[in-house]
């Protein structure tokens, strides 16, 4: 069996995880809101239409934050449509998916539904059709307390005390052609300067994110974040960044080495901001808001929207495999390792759309495999993460070269004394993983939990078999003397819990 190292010791420190890190996204596109977490009359919706079993494995979950209302849909979006008794809501043609929207669920609805959920508010706006004034007002209906037009019809609407959201992306994807009111980068960058400024007149609390690249692979990748940042800088939080990996050529070991590509995206980006900051003698630092990231099987989109204009088309519901969790639980780990410049991070989306939850309207809801390291990371990644540096063998995949077989994540809860080790072995052997823990006297084995790709790579949930792909118990570690030695079965996501010993 190939072997590996890795060095645990609480003198190495990267950051301390931010539980934003654990986002998700809600956009009006085919049925992440009507018929996933919005479907008045399904058997298991409250008198709101909100789907109770939605709900109820978004808390299980462990989502943090939710971005809102998208995504390309933003871009054309008139939230104005949105509020208001729901007859009067007008029916609008929705360009970015050539669906028909009908505004039965907008602000009102999704302050309601994130409250239900437990879960911080992402707001989007639309600087794709629309600019300064129309973010303005949202924010004033929003976040302003009363007295004014727009807070008073919040108010008349029901909601008496002000939202309160503290985030806000000021538009969505930009540099994208495929945008509706795509734009330059000067262009945007001016446009979401203004904006910024007068949204903080509104609002000096908010934390705002410029949008940045749709991808690593933009032509206009980096130069688009320096320029944006050129003009937005002293106004900004965040940075954005979106990425979604396509497994659908098949290359195997090239899908389960995409967090290398994210790795490097994150430093690019930083390197970026970090260069504005320099060149305009800044010394705060903006953090990167990851705020759209998964796997993608992007070769079907073209397809779904080859239809006609309909209301809630399904559209792009990836079946995800096990082995698609095992990378979705590698992309975690990555966001980990850069918790002192990842602020923010959303999973896209969260209900049936390229989504851990999936829904039958009428029917029942489901975990697809990606729900589960997601869910598990949420859950156990908490406190402070630790350099860690580990060695073992290295494998040659067709998209990145020779990529390392092994990628982990440590981090420590010094409240409780625990420690959680997230180890992907994103080759096609098992490894044995020696864990140093020296500098972490006193603390024992709890639980060794896996997603193993690599018995049945392609495994998958569904309505009729939703647990086929779950976590797995594996020997629990015996800790010898500060060290341990466990087996990674080829392809797969572990976690290793350990806690004081006695
Ligand atoms: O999440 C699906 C889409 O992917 C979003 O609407 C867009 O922002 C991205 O291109």
């Amino acid at each position: 069996m190939n072997t590996a190292q890795v060095v645990i010791d609480p003198a190495f420190r990267i950051g301390e995880v931010d539980r934003r890190l654990f986002g998700s996204f809600v956009e009006h596109m085919g049925r992440c809101v009507y018929g996933g977490v919005f479907e008045p009359g399904h058997p298991a919706a409250d008198d709101a239409g909100r789907r109770g079993d939605v709900l109820a494995l978004t808390r299980e979950l462990g989502v943090t934050v939710v971005r809102y209302p998208g995504g390309n849909f933003v871009s054309g979006y008139r939230w104005e449509d949105g509020v208001g008794p729901a007859g009067d809501r007008p029916r609008r043609l929705d360009l970015a998916w050539k669906s028909i929207e009908t505004n039965a669920f907008g602000l009102d609805e999704f302050m309601g539904w994130a409250r239900a959920a437990d879960v911080e508010p992402m707001m989007a706006v639309n600087l794709g059709t629309r600019g300064v004034q129309e973010a303005c007002d949202l924010l004033e209906y929003a976040n302003h307390r009363g007295g004014s037009h727009l807070a008073d019809l919040r108010r008349k609407h029901g909601a008496e005390e002000p939202y309160g959201i503290r985030l806000w992306c000021l538009g969505n994807e930009l540099d994208g052609p495929w945008q509706v009111g795509h734009k330059t980068a000067d262009e945007y960058g001016r446009l979401a300067a203004e904006t910024a400024r007068a949204m903080k007149l509104v609002d000096p609390s908010i934390s705002l994110v410029a949008c940045g690249s749709s991808n690593r692979g933009m032509p206009t990748f980096a130069a688009w974040e320096a320029t944006v940042l050129e003009h937005t800088y002293e106004h900004v939080d965040y940075i954005s960044a979106h990425t979604y990996y396509d497994p659908s050529d098949g290359d195997r070991p090239s899908i389960l080495a995409s967090a290398v590509d994210m790795d490097a995206f994150i430093t690019e980006v930083v390197a970026a901001a970090d260069y504005v900051a320099a060149k305009q003698r800044r010394t705060r630092r903006l953090k990167v808001s990851f705020d759209e990231w998964n796997v993608w099987y992007q070769s079907r989109l073209q397809a779904d929207l080859d239809r006609d204009w309909a209301e809630a088309p399904p559209l792009i519901e990836d079946t995800y495999t096990a082995t698609d969790a095992v990378v979705v639980g590698d992309l975690l780990v990555t966001l980990l390792r850069h918790a002192d410049r990842v602020g923010i991070a959303c999973q896209a989306q969260l209900a049936n759309v390229i989504a851990p939850i999936r829904t039958i309207t009428g029917g029942p809801a489901w975990r697809q495999s990606i729900f589960h390291p997601f869910a598990l990371t949420a859950r156990h990644a908490r406190g402070t993460v630790l350099r860690t540096e580990p060695t073992g063998p290295a494998h040659d995949t067709a998209r990145y070269g020779p990529v390392p077989s092994l990628d982990t994540a440590a981090v420590l809860d010094e409240e409780h004394g625990t420690l959680a080790v997230f180890a992907v072995n994103r080759g096609d052997r098992p490894l044995a993983l020696d864990v140093d823990l020296r500098g972490l006297p006193g603390l024992g084995g709890v639980e060794h939990l896996t997603i193993d790709a690599g018995a049945d790579p392609d495994a998958a949930n569904t309505a009729d078999d939703p647990d086929r792909v779950t976590p797995q118990a594996l020997a629990v570690p015996v800790v010898d003397g500060g060290r341990c030695t466990v087996a990674l079965p080829a392809a797969s996501w572990n976690l290793l819990r350990f806690a004081p010993a006695n």
